[in-house]
């Protein structure tokens, strides 16, 4: 990364007393290019130096000296802050980008470490909803970012593949079941049986007892429950995975409750043996009012376990298997009740491991318009929206840039990007209010505004990696960052990358001098902060701190190439421009991949 941040860390700690660390957590950026790049809030000291921020501020500008990264320091009211020196930034950073290409912004902070991610985690016979596409995006986002940082990361789907719901599905199957339906849209079908089980019940109350009873066989055994209950989640898994794999998502392991069925009964008994349970009428429970917790059910009295026996077992499991550093659990804010009683029990079990759990809670999802029709009830499927996003995608698409070629390759990229991006922008704990306008609207906060601003970029490399060809006169009269013209596009994805490297060739032997604006400087100091913002996301678990800093980027950008011609410039400085907005490509490429969204090259 680069090391501004370490460097202020490292001169304050000295003259404060304060850790790096403390030091490096509370830097802001100030909101304004004149109020410096850096700032450190004098506040935190006030108390302890009995002084007033204000003098505090006034008393460090006056000994920090100049560095090679920063030209000076001024203080401002309460605050330190902090001036890059540009020369720096142009000289060092902007070839390192060039240089590093998709590496960059990605570092060995997590080497040797290992983050275990418990994420996505759908139901079956639940269906695949639009809740846990919170999950599996957030999570996805957050495997991406620590690997990123160097971290190795175990991605577990815990499919929620056992469970009462199964007597259910089982009773409903035998009597109203088409196999033909099953097979051919099994998700969805064996929630409609679901529903309908639940109808038909409250008619036909002995349907519970049934259901009950076939849920007992499943449990024991009995091969016929087994080999349907089989069948229901094979089918679904397969269901899932085609929806993994068109989001891009891939799990280390798909290991769910019913994988734990064997070690259950050993769970049970180190908790005995620990001396948390009691037994209550036949049940099992563990008393956490002593640490100002419900106590929790592990057994119930005809012997079946729950969800957080399993979940302890799966714990355990893991930490055998992975040895991991840090465990995440992805999962809604309903269940935070769920996890403080599951990290108790672990600790009270005797695991130290336990404080390396976290849960990663987010909010809800609203779906704002009509234009969404729910099938059954109220359940929202995410295929559904996912296919509607490419859809409308599509249509804009169309409208905008009718020649474009591989229009559903960029479909599929704007629509599943906005609605990845649409989630990710959300500080997570919040509730999000989904609009389908919003989130693809092109000048918006969304992907499609990043991802467009990158195939701006890309037109702009392109137009000059064929003027440098030799004046083909294909990239003729046309103003800046028009499309190419048939014939002359055809190999503009080889050019564009050949054009990259020269630039790249040209940023290790010159120094750049030409660059000096304010929206160039604005753009190259926000380029310095990707890998900040990569850390501070993983430290916070909130990947919406990366997708902040990339519409900020693109906007730095747009500001940058309404103010600055590129093409048109005289031939120094276009070339110096022409490697910023390169860097300005790879940062918002690379940061979109760690959000786990494409950045297509035409749009
Ligand atoms: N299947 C659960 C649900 O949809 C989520 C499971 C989360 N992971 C876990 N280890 N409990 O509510």
């Amino acid at each position: 990364m680069m090391p501004f941040r370490k460097e202020i860390a490292f001169r304050l700690a000295a003259l404060t007393g304060l850790t790096e660390a403390e030091i490096e957590t509370c830097l802001e950026i100030p909101p304004e290019a004149a109020l410096g790049d850096y700032a450190f809030p004098c506040f935190i000291l006030a108390k302890r130096l009995k002084k007033s921020p204000q003098a505090i501020a006034a008393e460090l500008a006056g000994s920090i000296e100049p560095c090679e990264y920063f030209e000076r320091t001024a203080n401002a009211g309460p605050y330190l802050n902090f001036y890059l020196r540009r020369a720096y930034l142009f000289a060092k950073l902007l070839p390192q980008i060039l240089r590093e290409g998709p590496a960059y912004g990605r570092s060995m902070e997590g080497e040797g470490r290992t983050v275990l991610v418990d994420y996505s985690a759908p139901n079956i016979a639940k269906p695949f909803s639009v809740g846990h596409l919170r999950s599996t995006v957030i999570g996805s986002a957050l495997c991406r970012l620590y690997r990123a940082c160097g971290y190795k990361t175990v991605g577990i789907n815990h499919l929620g593949d056992w469970g009462t719901q199964f007597g259910k599905l089982i009773t409903a199957y035998r009597r109203w079941g088409e196999e033909g339906r099953l097979a051919g849209e099994p998700v969805q079908y064996l929630y409609h049986l679901y529903v309908r089980f639940h109808q038909e019940a409250v008619k036909e109350p002995q349907l519970e007892d049934e259901a009950r009873s076939w849920f007992r066989r499943l449990e024991t055994g009995d091969p016929e429950a087994r080999e349907l209950w089989g069948r229901f989640r094979d089918l679904s898994l397969a269901d899932f995975q085609r929806l993994y794999r068109y989001l891009g998502i891939s799990f280390d392991s798909y290991m769910g409750e019913s994988d734990y069925n064997d070690r259950l009964t050993g769970t049970i008994e180190l908790a005995r043996t620990r001396g948390l349970l009691m037994e209550s009428e036949g049940a099992l429970v563990a008393d956490l009012e002593p640490y100002g917790l419900p106590a929790c059910l592990l057994r119930k009295k005809d012997g079946a376990a729950l969800y957080i026996t399993r979940d302890l077992a799966a714990a355990i499991y893991r930490h055998e298997t992975f040895a991991f550093d840090r465990m995440l659990y992805v999962v809604g804010a309903e269940q935070t009740l769920h996890f403080q009683q599951l990290f108790k029990l672990l600790e009270l079990m005797g695991f130290d491991w336990a404080q390396s759990c976290l849960h990663v809670p987010f909010g809800l999802i609203h779906f704002q318009d009509g234009r969404m029709s729910t099938r059954e009830g109220k359940v929202i499927f995410l295929e559904e929206v996912l296919q509607k996003a490419v859809e409308l995608a599509r249509e804009i698409i169309e409208e905008k840039n009718p020649g474009l070629r591989e229009k559903d390759r960029v479909a599929q990229a704007v629509g599943l990007g906005a609605v990845i991006f649409g989630d990710l922008i959300n500080d997570r704990i919040k509730d999000v209010e989904f609009d389908w306008d919003k989130v693809l609207d092109f000048a918006g906060e969304t992907a499609p505004y990043i991802q467009y601003s990158h195939a701006r970029i890309c037109s702009i490399l392109r137009r000059a990696a064929e003027k440098n060809k030799g004046g083909s006169s294909a990239a003729g009269p046309a103003g800046e960052g028009a499309p190419l013209p048939g014939d002359a596009a055809q190999d503009w994805d080889l050019t564009c990358r050949q054009h990259i490297c020269d630039t790249n060739r040209a940023a290790q032997g010159q120094a750049l001098t030409l660059l000096g604006e304010p929206e160039e400087e604005a753009l190259v100091i926000t380029m310095s902060r990707f890998s900040e913002e990569i850390s501070r996301a993983v430290r916070d678990n909130r990947p919406s701190c990366l997708a902040r800093y990339l519409l900020e980027l693109a906007r730095s950008f747009n500001k940058f190439y309404h103010n600055c011609p590129v093409l048109t410039a005289a031939e120094k400085l276009r070339e110096e421009r022409l490697m910023l907005v390169a860097g300005v490509r790879i940062v918002l490429e690379n940061g979109l991949a760690m959000l786990g969204i494409e950045a297509p090259q035409e749009m």
